[in-house]
């Protein structure tokens, strides 16, 4: 059968100074401060061995273990980007972004009641503050973490990839080795959440973070949106914090960035031959146009490898396109049925207790299941 042309669509998405009428402009709040970085994550786990031997074969380096706390590192200068302490369950407990100054962390503590963490409860040392975001995550904003010495990675196979009219590698191949795909830094992490609009202003007031790409529902309501740091004219990382409006408050997954392709197909044949299991990908993202692998840790949280994503400054306007499954990739497998509408028992039970506690209305989640019910790829 011949494939229909206008099935065969991607939406190109309209610039924020060219909205149509019915969509509608996700509200600004003035920011508190300027997040600079996003510094490590924090969950915790019931199995710390079982947590270090996947992040060891996902490409993190030990810094520390012990029976009760897990601190891991990339190969670059964080002296931490993951900790995990000992607990009954697996959950998220939230995120540390560094700010540039003590200043920073007395603001925060006068306007926004945060609390003085203690001095040794930052792994890699320095000074913060902790916040609880309006779904119980905690926030804590850091300064004055000294940079450690990086681990050197591997050249980028790409520098020497050969293309019409672009011969760059003559009598010479491309062999990488097989090894786990080094973690060069933690990129970004993705939240759920009920209360979309109370969650990204909340964000936006107490990290400085700014839209790159914003997604709405079929009434041209904002529903995810993909937040950098704001700093000015240096490029920032297309995102480092995702919201995305849904029937849960969850960690959706974190990401991960490796050298190049290779060390992503590569890492993936490491997670694969260590009994890992995969979620999705190889593939490549349309919002930050990261190539992606997803993975599952031991208690089915999820992971991401990603490489060569989009890094915009400030002045970088946001685009809008319609939320639904075929915009988050461009290409690779099909997004997982676990990453659509569940329609069971469970997610009815969830429908039914936010519906008695009035935190959704019936008008929403219809837009919800219209959006997320949309075939993610029309044309197959
Ligand atoms: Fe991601």
């Amino acid at each position: 059968m011949a494939l229909q042309k206008t099935r065969l669509f991607t939406h190109p998405g309209h610039r924020e100074s060219a909205l149509p009428e019915n969509v509608q402009k996700l509200e600004r709040v003035n920011p508190l401060v300027n997040a600079t970085s996003l510094a490590f994550l924090m969950f915790e786990k019931p199995d710390l061995v079982a947590t270090q031997k996947f992040l060891t074969d996902f490409g993190m380096q030990t810094v520390s273990s012990t029976d009760d706390k897990l601190v891991m590192r990339g190969s670059g200068s964080a002296p931490c980007i993951y900790v995990a302490y000992r607990g009954t369950s697996s959950r998220y407990l939230g995120a540390a972004f560094n700010v540039a100054s003590k200043h920073d962390l007395m603001l925060l503590e006068s306007q926004a009641n945060a609390r003085r963490l203690p001095a040794d409860a930052i792994p890699g040392g320095g000074l913060g503050v902790e916040l609880i975001d309006p779904a119980g995550n905690l926030l804590w904003l850091i300064t004055e973490t000294k940079p450690i010495l990086p681990i050197a990675l591997r050249t980028p196979t790409h520098l020497l990839t050969n293309g019409p009219d672009m011969i760059q590698r003559i009598n010479a191949t491309v062999r990488p080795p097989l090894e786990a795909a080094a973690i060069n830094k933690l990129g970004h992490v993705v939240l759920q959440t009920v209360d979309f609009p109370g969650m990204t202003r909340w964000y936006m007031r107490h990290l400085g973070i700014i839209p790159s790409d914003v997604q709405y529902l079929p009434d041209g309501s904002p529903n995810l949106c993909f937040f950098r740091l704001n700093l000015g004219t240096a490029p920032a990382d297309h995102h480092a914090l995702v919201i995305v409006g849904g029937l849960e408050e969850k960690y959706e997954h974190s990401a991960y960035e490796v050298v190049d392709l290779d060390a992503l197909g590569l890492g993936h044949n490491i997670l694969r031959a260590n009994g890992h299991r995969h979620m999705w990908g190889i593939g490549r993202h349309i919002q930050g146009s990261q190539l992606f692998d997803y993975w599952f840790d031991p208690d089915g949280m999820e992971f991401e490898h990603y490489t060569d994503g989009d890094v915009f400054t400030a002045d970088y306007e946001p685009n809008y396109t319609p939320l639904n499954l075929s915009g988050i990739w461009a290409w690779g497998d099909d997004v997982p049925k676990s990453m659509g509408p569940q329609k069971n028992v469970s997610t009815l039970l969830t429908i039914i207790k936010l519906l008695f506690k009035k935190k959704i209305s019936l008008k929403r989640l219809k837009l919800l299941d219209q959006a997320m019910s949309t075939p993610a790829r029309p044309w197959l």
